[in-house]
Formats: structure tokens, sequence, C-alpha cells
């Protein structure tokens, strides 16, 4: 379905799964088009973005119980530390045409933000507070609950 999807990378038991968007390059430059339940694996209903983040700050430090997101730094680069209760992982975005794919599951901090760091974020459901979870003793419990670590 996803174009351009580099597929899974089991190699930590953090399920990482990336996509290559498609570049439609010529003289005058290139555009990406990312369109829901094509190159994006869900309904969109929100799309956020995050810039001018100060030097050594992280932000997220949460995971959602439903949501479903996919991260893209449009401009400059950022490193996005995936956790699932177990293990972890890092992804560096730093391509315009690279989207992570996150989970509901997944505990998130974002990172190492360059000075010109841009990272849009899209996402399957309006902003609603009672979807995340923001404390990590709480999203290990419910990740032993749910069985749902990635
Ligand atoms: P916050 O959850 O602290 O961001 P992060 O997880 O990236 O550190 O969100 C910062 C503020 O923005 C907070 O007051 C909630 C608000 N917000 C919205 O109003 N809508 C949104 O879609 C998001 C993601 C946050």
């Amino acid at each position: 379905m996803e174009q351009g999807r580099s597929g899974n990378r089991k190699d930590t038991r953090v399920e990482i799964t990336t996509f290559d968007f498609e570049e439609h390059g010529d003289e005058r430059g290139i555009l990406i088009s990312l369109e829901e339940n094509k190159n994006i694996p869900f309904t969109l209903r929100r799309c956020y973005f995050m810039y001018n983040t100060q030097p050594g700050v992280s932000r997220g430090f949460h995971a959602h119980k439903t949501l479903r997101q996919v991260l893209i730094c449009v401009r400059g680069q950022c490193r996005i530390i995936l956790d699932n209760g177990r293990e972890k992982a890092e992804v560096l975005l730093d391509r315009p045409n690279k989207g992570l794919y996150l989970s509901s599951n997944i505990w998130r901090v974002m990172t190492d933000f360059s000075e010109d760091a841009v990272l849009m974020v899209l996402a399957d459901q309006l902003y609603d507070e009672a979807d995340y979870i923001r404390n990590y003793d709480d999203f290990l419990a419910w990740v032993r609950e749910t069985g749902e670590e990635a």
C-alpha cells in the first residue's frame, strides 16, 4: 500500500517502520505528496509541527493509548527514541522524504534537534489529552496489562 515503504526492520525488539516518500523532482526542485491511506497508512485527522526547538531540549516523553502518527523532519534533523517498555531504538530523521511510523504502544522521545529543524507530525486523531500516557511507570503497567509491546 505505502509507496517507497522500506519495510519493518527487526534488528531490535522495537519494530521500526520507515517510509521513503516518492519525490517528484524536476529542474524546479522537489515536491512530495502525502495522502491518507496511500503513502500515509491511516486517515489523516491532524497535522502539527515543531520548530525553534531550543538547544538541548528533548520533547515527547509519552505514549498514546490509540493514536497513530507519522513523523517527518521536513527541514534539518532530529533523533527519535522509541521504547516499547523492554527495548529502545533510535531513528535519525534527517531528510524530508523520510517518514517514521509510530504506533500507539511506543514511548517516544524527540531529541537532538538541529537549530533549523522542523518536525512535522501527521496523526489519525484530533488532539485528545485523554489519549496520552505521560508517566513512564503507567506506560510500563499499561504495556504489561495489554501485552501490546511492539
Ligand atoms: P506537548 O504534548 O507538551 O508536546 P510534546 O509531546 O511534543 O513535548 O504539547 C505542547 C502543547 O501543545 C500543550 O499545551 C498541548 C498543545 N497541543 C495542542 O494543542 N494540540 C496538539 O495537537 C498537540 C500535539 C499539542
